[in-house]
């Protein structure tokens, strides 16, 4: 068997118990997104490489070391697999000019993919539901989506928390580089690998580091909370009075800082101590300047990107458990005529509206039932020559232990649709 081909390390199968749930998990959130009025949008999963490097940031983790880029030997572009969604989103906003008559609110759901170590919670192609509000300025879009976030966890029965943070305008995040770049340089010999190759290039990101070693000198760094002019604390404030108003408790994280660099003024994540290393379900922020980064008319956005499967473990811990649907009936049958009927009994099911696996293959009445049982069906319909005869069919419940009938193929019908 050493030959067998398996699937690519980090990037799993979705098998029809699993999709059952992600289908019931999707059909919550499409329902959700459309109460707070945000429409989908699909962009293609291949994109030019470049677009990712202008917008997530030439020295990112993702764009470095994790990013699937391949040439197209047809024509020797660069394309790479979307590791995330905002990028896709904001390059078609500007492509079909979506915001010529005002902002939109937009989201998406879909795999993206992201060369990273795997293990529980971290793959190399994931699946995220992304929601951007394009042409928004204000705190009040910041909190909505903070806000709504917050109503999903409630209907998904989960509580991750919130943690926000500010990284003020352009001009603030100047000032506090250069004064970071001077602090690390008057400390080179404290400095890790990591932080002397970001020194010029990231300074920020150093302030993200893993290495206990660097915690005592990171602690002391210059805060960017320092540097902040009153615009953006006003409009960090006025986030966090809407979100009390809304009693959505949340935590000031000041080292909150985001491995993307399109990011301004706020930015969250939802976290979680259930699911070990990789604990963040949620996360997002405002990017006010990459529309116009990536070449379009000046406009301010926010938006945040859920991971899925990190979403339904924490489900698993939780008390909420997703319906997964079942068939209505499962058909049995033996004989020839009872074989012709029980074709036309499946199609008036589905016809109906009802689910129906009609059974295939043969076999004895005994065998069939064992069928019928495994397929979770909440009924066996059963035909018989009889039964074909009269035109009727008998109607065993499986899931409990009520008494079976024999009715006509209609009235069957109006029964199983109650
Ligand atoms: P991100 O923080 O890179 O942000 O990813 C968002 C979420 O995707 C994470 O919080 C996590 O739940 C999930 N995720 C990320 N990487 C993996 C992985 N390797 N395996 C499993 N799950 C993963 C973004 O992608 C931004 N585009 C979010 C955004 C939208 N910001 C503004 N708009």
């Amino acid at each position: 068997m050493s030959d067998l081909i398996q699937s690519v390390r980090g990037m799993n199968d979705c098998l029809p118990e699993v999709t059952d749930t992600w289908q019931a998990f999707e059909s919550i959130v499409r329902d959700w997104l459309r109460r707070y009025g945000y429409r989908e949008m699909r962009t293609p999963i291949l994109e030019h490489t470049g677009l990712f490097k202008r917008a997530i940031g030439e020295v990112t983790d993702i764009v470095e070391k994790e990013m699937y880029t391949f040439v197209d030997e047809l024509n020797g572009e660069s394309l790479a697999l979307r590791p995330e969604g905002t990028a896709s989103s904001v390059r078609a906003v500007i492509q079909h000019n979506l915001l010529y008559d005002g902002g939109k609110r937009l989201w998406y759901s879909g795999p993206m993919f992201r060369h990273e170590r795997p293990q529980k919670g971290r793959y190399r192609q994931f699946h995220q539901v992304g929601v951007e509000a394009l042409g928004f300025a204000g705190p009040d879009t910041d909190a909505e989506l903070i806000v709504m976030c917050a109503d999903l966890w409630r209907e998904l029965g989960i509580a991750p928390t919130l943690q926000i943070n500010t990284l003020g305008d352009i001009e603030s995040r100047h000032r506090h580089r250069a004064k970071l770049i001077a602090y690390f340089e008057a400390h080179q010999d404290a400095l890790d690998e990591e932080a002397k190759r970001r020194l010029y290039s990231n300074p920020l990101r150093i302030l993200d580091s893993k290495n206990p070693a660097m915690q005592a000198l990171n602690d002391a760094a210059p805060k960017l909370m320092d540097e902040l002019d009153e615009a953006a604390l006003a409009h960090f404030s006025a986030l966090q009075a809407i979100l009390r108003d809304n009693g959505i408790a949340f935590e000031i994280n000041p080292r909150l800082v985001r491995g993307l660099d399109y990011y301004n003024r706020t930015v969250f994540e939802w976290v979680t101590d259930q699911l070990g290393a990789q604990g963040t379900v949620c996360a997002g922020g405002r990017y006010d300047g990459l529309i116009e980064q990536l070449g379009g008319k000046p406009a301010p956005a926010a938006g945040f990107a859920m991971g899925i499967e990190r979403l339904l473990s924490l489900m698993e811990t939780g008390s909420v458990t997703l319906a997964t649907p079942a068939p209505d009936a499962y058909i049995v049958h033996a004989g020839e005529a009872a074989q012709a009927f029980a074709w036309q009994a499946a199609s008036a099911l589905r016809g109906a509206g009802l689910a129906a696996v009609l059974h295939c293959g043969g076999g004895s009445f005994k065998s069939q039932m064992k069928k019928a049982d495994a397929s979770r069906a909440r009924y066996a319909l059963i035909i018989g020559d009889d039964e074909a005869a009269a035109q009727q069919v008998t109607l065993k419940p499986l899931r409990d232990t009520a008494e079976q009938t024999r009715v006509e193929l209609t009235l069957a019908i109006k029964y199983l649709q109650q």
